[in-house]
């Protein structure tokens, strides 16, 4: 090249960084993870003036900076992770680090450093080709919903394997396990790295996996696992992207029985038309390994998961994103689900998600609602409390058999709302045999009086019946019965 030439790309090159010094690929590590790596976040910022755009890429996925300013060396802007959540980077650059306060998760701020990082780094890989649709064989298991425990809802990064191995005794001595919860399922961030032959392992807070599984086996439950089609699950652990069968068999090696596959980095890869065929990648891995797994998928309802997910081997799959422990969060998805009703049957539920009973945030009636709510759903009932410390009113909500018995009805029918008035709603479920549930909700701010009219509620139906949280027999007088229920509280009514 010319040295005027290369002189002027020079001048021009250190003109530009001096003018939008933020320009460029930044990556700050938040946090150390389990498996020995640190979380990192890169953000790939362009600034025009005064004006920044670009996007954050996160283990999990990409946010779009929505909102960019910077005025001298200082700089403030807005990730939007999805709607209703943004966080904010505020602070100032200083040659090659970006020192600023952001908010995170659960409305965390702190203080971090970004510094400058190769162009690139960070970016997912190339998507893939992606197998010809064809139908995963039902595996023939989870003819009721799934039910049992899961690590996330209380204990997250802190699962170890000596919780798994506690929760395991508390679940067979509180009478849990033969009330039916069987299936003890550790969530994210059990992940260790993989070995020279790919095999993934387990991190130091899992050391030995299959003798985990031997001891969950030996007090007659069954082990769940966690793992994501992407390179990194949510919580930034590694993925099974591109190592699905060798995944599916080292777990089948391990004595795995049910698998939940969570879609967290594979959105920064795929498109939402790719979830079929990525989801029907581990349905075959799972087939092909010979042990029965059952297989729950989670990418939160997107791309109309009810539709095909029977296609792809699935057994259940979430319709919402994450539930959190309150009254708004468990009702809005929860009273959301009777539309999916047609797409639940024996081996293929909707999964509103797991179970919040007992971890703090809502009363006993709430938590009655909930319990109520999803057996009405033939949701999978997960307990997602810490089992070794329930109160006996807790204890009445997730082992009161007859309610249970609804959920895990054979006929396998998703209920639905038969009727709303103000903040009553009452919704139904057909049972086997011709019975049927039907729930008194009231979602208001004051008890309410209910009332039912037995010819509203299905035809053949002769009254008897019986309220499944007091035990008591009821009887409709002149084909009705009315009722008070309490502020965010339920009845619920088994009707032969
Ligand atoms: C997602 C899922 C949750 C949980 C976390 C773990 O948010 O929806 O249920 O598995 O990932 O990182």
């Amino acid at each position: 090249m010319p040295p005027l030439r290369l002189a002027f790309i020079l001048v021009a090159a250190t003109l530009s960084a001096q003018s939008a010094p933020m320009t460029g690929n930044w990556v700050t590590a938040t946090q150390k993870l389990d498996d020995g790596t640190d979380y990192k976040l890169y953000f790939q910022l362009k600034q025009n003036g005064a004006e920044l755009t670009g996007r954050v890429v996160h283990p999990w996925g990409i946010a779009p900076i929505v909102e960019g300013k910077v005025t001298g060396s200082h700089f403030r802007f807005v990730q939007q992770l999805w709607p209703g959540e943004r966080w904010t980077a505020e602070g100032e650059v200083a040659g090659d680090e970006l020192k600023y306060k952001g908010s995170g998760w659960e409305g965390k701020v702190a203080d971090y450093v970004a510094r400058r990082s190769p162009e690139g780094e960070g970016n997912p890989p190339a998507r893939p080709d992606l197998p010809a649709l064809r139908p995963v064989p039902a595996n023939g298991m989870a003819k009721t919903p799934p039910m049992g425990w899961n690590s996330w809802n209380k204990f997250q990064d802190k699962v170890t394997d000596q919780v798994v191995r506690e929760m395991a005794d508390v679940i067979v001595s509180t009478g849990m396990r033969d009330a039916g919860y069987v299936y003890i399922n550790i969530d994210d961030t059990w992940e260790g790295q993989r070995d020279a032959n790919g095999v993934l392992q387990a991190n130091h807070k899992f050391p030995d996996m299959k003798a985990l599984a031997d001891y969950v086996h030996s007090r007659g439950l069954k082990l769940g696992i966690y793992s994501s089609p992407g390179p990194k699950t949510c919580a930034g652990y590694e993925g099974s992207f591109g190592h699905e069968d060798l995944d599916a068999r080292t777990w089948a090696k391990w004595g795995i029985d049910y698998l939940k596959y969570d879609w967290c980095s594979a959105g920064k890869i795929f498109k939402t038309e790719d979830l079929q065929p990525v989801y029907q990648i581990m349905g075959e891995a799972l087939r092909k390994s010979g042990r029965p797994i059952v297989y729950s998928l989670c990418e939160y309802g997107e791309g109309e998961v009810w539709k095909w997910g029977p296609q792809v081997g699935a057994n259940l799959w979430r319709t919402t994103g994450d539930i959190g422990d309150s009254w708004k969060s468990m009702t809005e998805i929860g009273f959301d689900q009777g539309k999916l009703a047609p797409y639940a049957a024996p081996g293929h539920w909707n999964d509103p998600d797991m179970l919040e009973v007992g971890n703090g945030g809502m009363n006993g009636d709430e938590y009655r609602t909930h319990m109520t709510l999803w057996s009405i759903l033939a949701a999978p009932l997960l307990a997602g409390n810490d089992l070794r410390s329930m109160t006996p009113e807790i204890k009445s909500i997730l082992m009161n058999r007859e309610v249970i018995a609804v959920d895990q009805d054979p006929l396998g029918k998703q209920g639905q709302r038969l009727t709303k008035s103000g903040d009553v709603e009452i919704w139904s479920r057909p049972l086997a045999g011709g019975a049927v549930a039907v729930a008194v909700f009231n979602r208001g701010e004051a008890p309410a009086q209910a009332s039912l009219k037995l010819a509203d509620l299905g035809s053949g139906l002769k009254g008897k019946s019986r309220e499944l949280w007091t035990g008591r027999d009821v009887s409709f007088k002149d084909g009705s019965y009315s009722a008070s229920v309490p502020r965010h509280g339920v009845l619920l009514l088994k009707i032969q």
